[in-house]
């Protein structure tokens, strides 16, 4: 049975109308011998579903321009741990077996699937998570680190949805000997009397348990002395974060933070963090005790430790109270001149231009393997930002074979005409027709 949780992860689908994983696309536009990418040749092959909208984001690496507000966040974070190595370059281009097999994820993951992830051929795929270095860095001889990078992954289109973000992957690393552990309890017992003053609500249900294990090759009290290590530093951390506004305001509500069990193949046991923000709680982060598997690839060998995976533009959407998950790639002065070098500011919408929808309904052509992010891609590729949303309706008495989509169109920067929306939009249509077979009602 596939476990809802092995699917975890920031951008969990939500997508109404999905028939299945594929492993190979069997919708797609036809794609020449090979690709280039950043100046660079890749030959093509039955998996390559990477689009030019996407191959066009590649080289803008949004979290090393200077006063972006991820670039910021991202320095906030490097100053909250600042004896551990930051690293931010490595290419976003890395074999499957490093994005999945190294950590030990199974053959038949969600996650690999052609409707999931983008791949340049079966050899080469866009990392989707930045916790596909783990094994490289470990490797390199590092011992506690964070690295900052973009990662891709097919979604649907929304508001808090976009097919490219960031993560920064932090980890620790602690001699599995008595000195090692000595420092380990030294380390959890200033983090905890620093927590201790603090405004801060920490809701922690999460314990190691019959579900969410202690590894067999790990000592047991040693295990949960680093599962508390990783939770008081990520507490410390989310109090830097979203704590700074509240220090010393009297009568300020709480924050509040809980952890929940999660899962994940390269961890255990596993934990998520949410943060409650405007009347929901948000998942900011997954994180857990390595599996020795992980180490034992990377050569390193008498050491215990925690890993992290943080998605920054949702912490960076409240942070700076940024509406929309496309305008971190905006260009336009009236959204980069709002932000300074380490400064965390509160953004100022400079207006919001009229939305405008069109419908599309249409048969699938039978056992068509289409799938919705499919049609989202294709819409992306054709009207790149100025899709605000994309809504699927299933028509209540037709059901299988019948797809209907109201397509938001919604320049962030404009207004945009009529014609030239419905120009976009006949586009859409005629694409989708020719591309994926479909008949449209
Ligand atoms: N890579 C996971 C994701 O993208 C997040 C994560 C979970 C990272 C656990 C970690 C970890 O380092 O230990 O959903």
């Amino acid at each position: 049975m596939l476990d809802m949780r092995m699917v975890s992860c920031f951008q969990r689908c939500r997508c109404a109308y999905r028939y299945s994983h594929r492993l190979y696309s069997t919708v797609k536009p036809k794609y020449p011998p090979s690709i280039d990418i950043c100046g660079t040749q890749y030959p093509t092959d039955e998996v390559t579903n990477i689009t030019p909208a996407i191959i066009s984001k590649i080289p803008i690496r949004l979290h090393t321009q200077p006063a972006h507000p991820l670039s910021n966040l991202r320095s906030l974070i490097e100053s909250h741990w600042p004896d551990f190595a930051h690293l931010s370059s490595f290419s976003p281009l890395v074999t499957p077996f490093k994005n999945f097999d190294e950590l030990s994820f199974p053959k038949d993951h969600p996650g690999r699937s052609v409707t999931d992830s983008y791949y340049i051929n079966k050899d080469l795929m866009l990392r989707t998570h930045t916790s596909a270095h783990e094994v490289e860095v470990f490797r390199e001889g590092q011992s506690k680190w964070l690295l900052t990078a973009d990662v891709y992954r097919r979604d649907e289109i929304d508001a808090s949805h976009y097919p490219v973000f960031h993560q920064v992957e932090g980890a620790k690393l602690y001699e599995s000997n008595s000195t090692g552990m000595k420092q380990l309890e030294q380390d959890n017992l200033r983090l905890e009397q620093y927590l201790a003053k603090s405004n801060i609500v920490i809701e922690d249900v999460a314990n190691v348990s019959e579900t969410n294990p202690v590894q067999e090759r790990h000592d047991a009290v040693q295990a949960e002395m680093v599962a508390r290590n990783l939770k008081l530093e990520l507490n410390s951390l989310i109090l830097t974060l979203f704590g700074g506004a509240r220090e010393g305001a009297e009568g300020e509500e709480p924050l509040r933070v809980r952890w929940i069990e999660a899962y994940f193949p390269f961890t255990s046991p596993s934990f998520e963090v949410e943060v409650f923000f405007r009347g929901k709680w948000l998942e900011i982060l997954g994180c857990g005790v390595i599996r020795q598997a992980t180490l034992d690839t990377a050569g390193v060998q008498n050491k215990i430790g925690w890993a992290f995976g943080l998605g920054l533009e949702r912490i960076a959407m409240i942070l700076y109270s940024i509406p929309d998950i496309r305008l971190f790639w905006s260009t336009d002065p009236r959204f980069l001149s709002q932000f300074k070098e380490g400064e965390i500011s509160t953004f100022k919408s400079y207006s919001k231009y009229p939305s405008c929808f069109k419908d599309v309904s249409f048969w699938l052509p039978e056992n068509s393997g289409f799938h919705e992010n499919d049609f989202c891609d294709l819409v992306r590729d054709v009207a790149g930002d100025l899709v605000e949303d994309i809504d699927a309706f299933v028509h209540p008495k037709t059901k299988r074979g019948s797809l209907c989509y109201r397509i938001n169109y919604c320049s962030m920067d404009r207004s945009l005409s009529n014609e030239e929306t419905n120009e976009i939009h006949k586009t859409v249509v005629s694409r989708l027709t020719n591309e994926f077979g479909v008949e449209i009602r």
